[in-house]
């Protein structure tokens, strides 16, 4: 059966997009997954990442195929790599271009990264609209969670006052997920015992119960 892909998808830029896709890439690599990487932002942040697992890791990328792929190469580069791998995860750029609408079409859920404030979440509704006017899934993830306080819960509530999807799984705000991404690494393989550890690995079981993976 060809691999079924996720996108993480967040008009808003640094909402965590890119080191969520590399941390979850690392976790569902660790769990045996062959995992297929796609990067169709031209900043190109998360090559620089896999250069450098390429040579700390492991040559062959330590259980992760990574592409860049943008334009009318997209869909077609996507199709392919579905044949080798069991899982794909598409890194996208913040604004709503061609390639991300190709992305979000070809994908079985959307991950949407925001920070729980007011601001993250109107912000995150084109990105929903979009995933529902291309008939795919799409779960909200809080990320960079302060630990505790009424204004997360109150955005919680909102959420799913609108009946809007939101994942149980919440990152915190640490520094171990952005520290592990200079090694070429994802945290589960720096910090196997740290917070980010458990949190990364929650998600990556919560997905995978969404998707029956
Ligand atoms: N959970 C987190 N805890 C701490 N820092 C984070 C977390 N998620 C993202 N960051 C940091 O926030 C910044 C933006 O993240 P990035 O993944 O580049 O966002 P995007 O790809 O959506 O623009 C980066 O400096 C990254 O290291
Ligand atoms: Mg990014």
């Amino acid at each position: 059966m060809p691999a079924k892909a996720i996108t993480i998808a967040q008009q808003k830029g640094g909402a965590g997009k890119t080191t969520i896709a590399a941390q979850l890439a690392v976790t569902f690599a660790h769990q045996g997954r062959k995992v297929g990487l796609v990067d169709i932002d031209p900043q190109g942040s998360l090559a620089a990442w896999y250069d450098i697992r390429k040579m700390l890791v492991d040559e062959a990328g330590g259980g992760i195929t990574f592409i860049q792929a943008s334009g009318w190469r997209l869909a077609t580069e996507l199709d392919r790599l579905r044949r080798g791998v069991d899982l794909i995860l598409i890194d996208s750029p913040p604004h709503a271009e061609t390639d991300v609408r190709i992305a979000v079409r070809a994908a079985d859920l959307i991950l949407v990264p925001m920070q729980p404030t007011p601001l993250d979440l109107w912000a995150t509704q084109p990105t929903l609209d979009m995933a529902k006017k291309e008939k795919s899934a799409a779960v909200m993830v809080f990320n960079r969670t302060p630990p505790k306080g009424k204004l997360v819960d109150a955005v919680r509530r909102k959420i799913i006052e609108a009946e809007m999807p939101v994942a149980a799984t919440v990152l915190g705000n640490r520094v171990a997920f952005a520290a592990s991404l200079m090694e070429g690494k994802g945290v589960i393989e720096t910090n196997p015992r740290h917070t980010a550890t458990k949190e990364i690995k929650a998600l990556a079981d919560e997905i995978a119960g969404r998707m029956g993976l």
